[in-house]
């Protein structure tokens, strides 16, 4: 599959798996070939809160192609949330179709099952719906009163935040809002479902395969081991495929009652209200600090939403618990139901969003201060975790800063906001603190090694995903490293529930725990054939180790997992970001002309496909700034934008050179091979920096998101 001679990680390799990606061999869900296929369409309510009525199919089961339509009256009845409403969502069952009862505009109220998708399409259009209606929880301010704490731990407190501000010679309390978001991976959330005498088999696009099966055997209550689900190739997720949707389970559905194999492709239109969304979230800071820059108190407050039969809250107090020294120190998290789908997890959940609100805060409170917003966070450093109290197994965020201040040129920043033109453009820097917690799961692999003439070849196997983060590349140099034989020599399948079982792509912990988790098959491996051929592998090589064995072929497994020293301590990535912007005086439109990223992850298996995390994170943390939002529609609970025309995400013409510097850092204390996460540290503070800049450029502070060239005029 792969072409690479270098052994080992750390090299900057091409993607292994770019060749069938760019031959477009590297197949999707829905690009499966399999026999007797039918297609499913869902249908969509109308509404956002009340019953189904009266439902008539009988137009759309006159139309030619057309096997059957699905309703709650004759769907599968599945296991269902059995809590009072909003039950927690962290339950792994999916049910649909259950009832008359609707809970947000868009939800799925239907599916037309067809030969064809476009004839599944069209009679899906033409089933009749009738509502009684009742009017909806939609409006975020109007349902304040509503609030409520959802989980015990979503409050947190050490100290006394009041005796801190009280304490403090300089205080600062403001507001940010960010607004809903939505995922929009570029690959379709999708399936291909077979259900055969209660086995189910699914080309599924999901990021964690063992979860899929979990919900696809939970919801229809069969046993996990008779349901495989396969992913390859996925292409991205952001979160909103951590879970199996609903979608899936109506695929595997649809084949139960028909009897054939089924495709259900949600459509991107679909994917505003059918794949979930990131939370509004509305953030109080409070911050206190002596003159000499010290914190005295950081409160962070967040009001949020959630389904009215679901709960999800985005944590967006995480990152304050424990960025900076404070002796005092409080986040609370409160939700409103409302008649909108079920928020999810999205790119960092609760860094992404909640670092905009400290980051931005912290920088008001330098400009109060009269500090240098770099120096004040440096000031403000610790490198034990205040929350829990342990040790961070490694903290370069002054470092990140320090370094990055001087590369991107931070003493040409203007003093004063509003002080540095380019013509018609106000220019501003801006700077924000990032951490990403780096979490490092239990994760299994095989490893199948053949004696072909006098080389060894390897097949490593595991249930993981590459949702276009780079998994098969670094997995493959991985096992290089610890067979030491080239790349080019290593096989990586992932994807399949029958491999061995790992977490799947999410959170930041994909790297760390598939690279252990390979290299503790391999190292299994060496040590059984050290054993039996009483040569060692530095000295003999792995051909001469397989010969002596008499061996043309050996199998092993291995397991890694986090020990008791990464328990000990606080686990995190850091970094840096530095931005400049040109704003027009005029029109208020704004360019980002340069980011810097300077990120502490430990050790960096390829930097380019690191580099590549890294820029994405950036370009995403520039489109929470520059477009993206999905609005609410005031009197029916649409979404207004329900396509790319109207949810807007930044262009190349919107990005400017992003550079990235990776610190060199191994921390061996996060696992064996000093590994931590990357994927969500890049999109963490973004928003701040851009922001920041703005505020520097202008002097106006922008606290809500996006920043439209409108609120800077
Ligand atoms: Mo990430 S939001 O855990 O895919």
């Amino acid at each position: 599959m792969n072409t690479d001679i270098s052994i080992g990680t750390g090299n900057p390799i091409d993607r292994v798996e770019g060749r069938l990606k760019v031959m477009g061999l590297a197949k999707y869900a829905s690009e499966f070939n399999v026999k007797n296929l039918a297609y499913a369409q869902g249908i969509n309510s109308t509404i956002a809160k009340g019953t189904i009525t009266a439902i008539d199919t009988s137009e759309a089961e006159k139309q030619k192609g057309v096997i059957k339509v699905l309703t709650y009256k004759n769907a599968d009845k599945l296991k269902q949330y059995d809590e009072e409403l909003p039950a927690i969502s962290t339950s792994s069952i999916q049910p649909v179709l259950q009832s008359a009862d609707v809970y947000y505009y868009g939800e799925y109220v239907g599916l037309v099952i067809a030969e064809t998708f476009e004839q599944a399409q069209y009679a899906a259009s033409l089933v009749k719906y009738t509502y009684s209606e009742e009017k909806p929880d939609i409006d975020f301010d109007s349902s304040r009163a509503k609030a409520y704490r959802p989980t015990e731990k979503s409050d947190y407190s050490r100290g006394d935040v009041s005796q801190g501000l009280a304490e403090a010679d300089v205080t600062l309390e403001q507001i940010y809002n960010t607004p809903i978001e939505h995922h929009h991976p570029m690959e379709l959330h999708a399936i291909i479902a077979s259900w055969n005498n209660g086995n189910v088999e699914a080309y599924a696009s999901q990021q964690i395969i063992d979860d899929a099966t979990l919900t696809i055997a939970d919801t229809f209550q069969i046993e996990k081991k008779n349901v495989r689900v396969i992913a390859p190739f996925v292409g991205g997720g952001f979160g909103s495929k951590l879970h199996a949707k609903q979608h899936v389970i109506l695929g595997v559905m649809a084949s139960k009652q028909i009897g054939r194999p089924v495709q259900m492709t949600v459509t991107r239109n679909q994917m505003f209200t059918n794949t979930n969304l990131r939370q509004r979230n509305e953030q109080k800071m409070q911050v206190g600090a002596k003159s000499d820059g010290s914190l005295t108190a950081l409160s962070h407050d967040t009001l949020s939403h959630t389904s009215t039969y679901e709960e999800f809250q985005e944590s967006c107090g995480t990152v304050t618990k424990m960025l900076y020294k404070t002796p005092n120190n409080k986040v609370t998290h409160r939700l409103m139901p409302m008649n909108l789908q079920t928020p999810f997890a999205m790119r960092a959940p609760g860094e992404a969003t909640g670092s905009f609100a400290l980051e931005s805060a912290m920088d008001e409170m330098a400009w109060k201060l009269k500090m240098d917003p770099v120096d004040f966070r440096v000031k403000n450093d610790t490198q034990v975790d205040p929350s829990s109290d342990k040790p961070f197994s490694s903290r370069l965020l002054n470092e990140c800063l320090k370094i990055g201040a001087k590369e991107f040129g931070w003493e040409e920043r203007p003093q004063k906001p509003g002080t540095k033109e380019e013509g018609n453009w106000l220019v501003g820097y801006g700077v924000s603190g990032a951490s990403r917690r780096a979490p490092y799961q239990k994760t299994s692999a095989k490893i199948i090694l053949e004696l072909k003439d006098s080389e060894v070849f390897a097949t490593i196997q595991m249930d993981a995903t590459d949702i276009g983060t780079g998994s098969y590349t670094i997995i493959a140099q991985t096992a290089s490293e610890y067979l030491n034989i080239p790349v080019a020599q290593v096989d990586v399948e992932l994807g399949d529930s029958d491999f061995p079982k790992t977490p799947g792509s999410g959170g930041s912990w994909g790297a760390a725990s598939f690279s252990n988790g390979a290299r503790a098959a391999c190292e299994n491996a060496i040590a059984s054939l050290e054993e039996k051929s009483g040569l060692k592998l530095a000295d003999a090589g792995l051909a001469k180790l397989m010969r002596s064995g008499n061996l043309n072929s050996f199998e092993a497994e291995g397991t890694a997992e986090p020990d008791e020293e990464f328990k000990k301590h606080s686990v995190f990535s850091f970094g840096a970001n530095f931005t400049e912007v040109w704003v027009d005086k005029d029109t208020g439109v704004f360019r980002i002309k340069r980011m810097l990223n300077v990120a502490s992850c430990g050790k960096i298996l390829n930097p380019k496909t690191a580099f590549g995390q890294i820029i994405g994170g950036c370009v995403m943390g520039a489109g929470m700034v520059i477009a993206e939002q999905t609005k609410v529609e005031p009197n029916y609970g649409n979404f207004i934008t329900r396509s790319f025309a109207d949810y807007h995400v930044p262009v190349n013409l919107d990005m400017a050179n992003i550079d990235v510097i990776f610190l060199p850092e191994e921390d061996k204390i996060a696992n064996k091979m000093g590994i931590k996460g990357v994927g969500e540290l890049g999109i963490t503070s973004v928003a701040a920096s851009i922001a920041n800049a703005i505020f520097n450029a202008t002097g106006k502070r922008m606290r809500d998101l996006p920043i439209t060239p409108e609120k800077l005029i």
